[in-house]
């Protein structure tokens, strides 16, 4: 990694909130990377675990941590993939869900964010499975921030029972997103965007 990222702070010491241009420079024009056109190098073992530290740094009400990572690289993830195949070919429309894998078969490294909600307690499912949902996000801010290529996906293969239990699944498990990393070969191109005002409405009583 070219620069350092800080340590959190410890618990309990002063978080001040401060103006970053920066980051808000970056988002004005981040973007995610199709994950066909991710490549080597991956994040590092290093670069890993700080992805892994930032992206657990959401909201999260309380305190329920209700997500895990599954990480895909190597040669386990190439068993990962036959294993895909293998379901693939044993369902109807087998040719057209092999032809999705190229999306997990290109890239170098791949999380599997999941969300957790095994207590029916005070804290709704809906608020626990959102919490996943903004680490995926968070992950792909901080890999793009460090250089990286990266693609949220969901596809046919979370929704999939036994692509489910492959992946180690829980019942009450779900899974948030793979989020596809890598080095990535292709500039991508600005996609459409919303108009912001026509999705804004001021509540006036
Ligand atoms: C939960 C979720 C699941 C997604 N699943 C897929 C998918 O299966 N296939 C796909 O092509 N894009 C999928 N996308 C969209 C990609 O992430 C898409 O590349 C992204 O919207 C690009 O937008 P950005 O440049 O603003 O990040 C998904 C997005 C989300 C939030």
């Amino acid at each position: 990694m070219p620069f350092t990222v800080p340590d959190a702070p410890d618990f309990g010491e002063a978080a001040p909130i401060e103006a970053s241009p920066e980051t808000l420079a970056f988002l004005a024009r981040r973007r995610s990377a199709s994950a066909l056109t991710l490549t080597t190098p991956a994040p590092t073992e290093g670069e890993l675990a700080t992805l892994l530290r930032l992206a657990t740094r959401v909201p999260d009400h309380g305190k329920l941590f209700p997500w895990r990572f599954v990480v895909l690289q190597g040669e386990a993830k190439a068993r990962f993939i036959a294993g895909l195949e293998a379901i693939a070919q044993s369902r109807a429309d087998g040719d057209r869900l092999i032809a999705k894998l190229g999306k997990i078969k290109a890239p170098p490294l791949t999380l599997a964010v999941i969300s957790r909600a095994p207590k029916a307690g005070e804290i709704p499912e809906w608020e626990q499975r959102l919490s996943a949902g903004a680490v995926c996000m968070t992950l792909i801010i901080a890999a793009q921030a460090m250089g990286y290529g990266a693609n949220w996906i969901t596809d046919w293969y979370a929704y999939d029972e036994r692509a489910r239990t492959l992946l180690g699944l829980e019942p009450h498990e779900r899974v948030a997103g793979f989020v596809h990393l890598g080095a990535c070969k292709d500039t991508p191109l600005e996609r459409v965007r919303p108009e912001v005002e026509a999705l804004v409405t001021e509540w006036k009583g």
